[in-house]
């Protein structure tokens, strides 16, 4: 009897074993109809338009009639940033705004480069497409997709794109990159069904570049970018060529990930922790508790009731302003929130920052782009993807001001063809606005990598 069941009991695990192994492999994801109403029947239009970013005089008028408006309410004394965006800092980003910002050259400024609108399964999808002005003789540009996160836009990649486009050194790649919002976001259509991920987002984004006439392209990219672009290479890995994330949250918890929590900090060499990954991954119990709490309140919201909470930032440019700076300001470097200023200048301009706050503005996206969280979320942790390893050549730019630090022996968990981790000299979450320079280093080496190894 107890014979017998040990033979079933050997035989399941090995036919769940195989079974399990043959899972593994390539993502699948069904083709999506996110727009309005019902699917029409009949092939989607693929045409592709150009676009501008456009504004009116109405639109400034509207907008500085609801600065003047604005009603101010003093911080705390020495609060800085600690309450949230400090209140004497807000009345002077205001005054700047409305008297100085000029978002019609900023305008131009985003038309610099061309972009286009395409529609994907029933929404529109917006992108900017910039393709070197002149190549070496016998040389290819490579196509390489960059995607933004929250609270960013398509816009924080337009001090990198000139690096990568015109390299330094004749051995450099030189890219030809396109950097799509995703849906929801600036100037792409909002999904109007539930359930759009960053997988939908993924697969959206491979119909892209595959319509764009890219067989094989690379993708970099942080926050939301690297989930999505993480995802886009689980889809088509033959696609795919090449993924580089500047954020790389732990993954799935396996044997090696608890082993390590446990014993990391007595014994880091044995899980090849440096110091800095002690530092990171180890702080006080009390610490680890407050900086949850404090740190990821937005987050509880966007992932519960989106809607309410956005409601109010879509009608106010000053709130709309300190919700997304605050973040600007902390995913910097944590210790700026003991700044009266939140140190956003010390790293940005704030004609940049403002940029990026009038495309959610003017394109009256922040709800949606909420609701990515809401989505995210709400389909719980055990998804296919999340187990799913990435065996497409990876690199990562580690960020010592990450929000989440993840040692190298934990994304080798996941990104199985790990040919770079670079720890990187500064810098923080907003990266490619930060350190464009940095980061264009980092990108380029890591793709240069996997094309001589190839
Ligand atoms: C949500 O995002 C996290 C962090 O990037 C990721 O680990 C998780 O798999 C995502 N969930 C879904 C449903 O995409």
């Amino acid at each position: 009897m107890y014979k017998e069941l040990a033979v079933a009991l050997g035989l399941g695990t090995l036919v769940a074993l195989v079974f399990l192994k043959k899972r593994k492999g390539v993502l699948k994801a069904h083709d999506g109809w996110w727009g309005v109403g019902a699917c029409p029947q009949g092939p989607e239009d693929d045409s592709i338009r150009p676009f501008k970013v456009e504004t009116t005089s109405e639109e400034i008028e509207d907008l500085h009639r609801r600065l003047d408006q604005t009603r101010s309410f003093p911080s705390l004394e020495d609060s800085q940033f600690n309450y949230g965006f400090n209140s004497k800092y807000l009345e002077k980003l205001v005054s700047y705004w409305r008297n100085d910002f000029n978002w019609r050259k900023q305008v131009d400024k985003l038309n610099k480069y061309p972009h286009f609108k395409t529609k994907i399964e029933g929404i529109d999808i917006h992108y900017v497409h910039v393709k070197p002005k002149s190549l070496a003789e016998g040389t290819r540009a490579v196509p390489l997709m960059m995607v933004h996160g929250w609270p960013g836009s398509f816009y924080e990649f337009y001090g990198i794109i000139p690096l990568l486009m015109e390299p330094s050194s004749p051995d450099d790649i030189t890219f030809e990159i396109i950097c799509p919002s995703i849906p929801g976001y600036g100037f792409s259509e909002a999904p109007h069904k539930k359930g759009f991920d960053g997988v939908c987002a993924a697969h959206i984004f491979n119909k892209l570049m595959k319509r764009l006439g890219f067989n094989q392209y690379y993708v970099q990219g942080g926050d939301w970018g690297s989930l999505i672009t993480t995802n886009m290479a689980q889809l088509e890995p033959n696609a795919v060529k090449g993924l580089h994330i500047n954020f790389a949250p732990p993954g799935k918890a396996g044997l090696l990930m608890m082993l390590s929590i446990l014993f990391g900090r007595r014994f880091p060499k044995l899980f090849g922790f440096t110091e800095h990954d002690v530092k990171r991954l180890f702080p006080t119990m009390e610490k680890l508790v407050v900086d949850a709490i404090r740190e990821t309140g937005y987050m509880h919201i966007q992932s519960t009731k989106p809607d309410t909470a956005g409601r109010g930032l879509n009608d106010s440019p000053v709130g709309l302003a300190a919700y997304i700076l605050e973040k600007f300001s902390t995913w910097t470097d944590p210790e700026f929130k003991n700044l009266e200023d939140g140190g956003l200048e010390r790293k940005f301009s704030l004609d940049d920052l403002l940029t990026n706050v009038m495309i959610y503005w003017t394109s009256r996206s922040i709800i949606s782009s909420m609701r990515f969280y809401k989505e995210n979320f709400s389909k719980g942790l055990n998804q296919p993807h999340a187990k799913l390893p990435v065996y497409v050549p990876s690199g990562v730019a580690s960020f010592p001001n990450e929000l989440m630090h993840s040692p190298k022996s934990w994304v080798t968990q996941k990104y199985h063809k790990l040919k770079t981790y670079t720890p990187m000299a500064r810098g923080g979450h907003f990266a490619a606005m930060e350190e464009p320079q940095l980061l264009a280093e980092d990108t380029s080496v890591s793709t240069r990598d996997k094309h001589d190894s190839k």
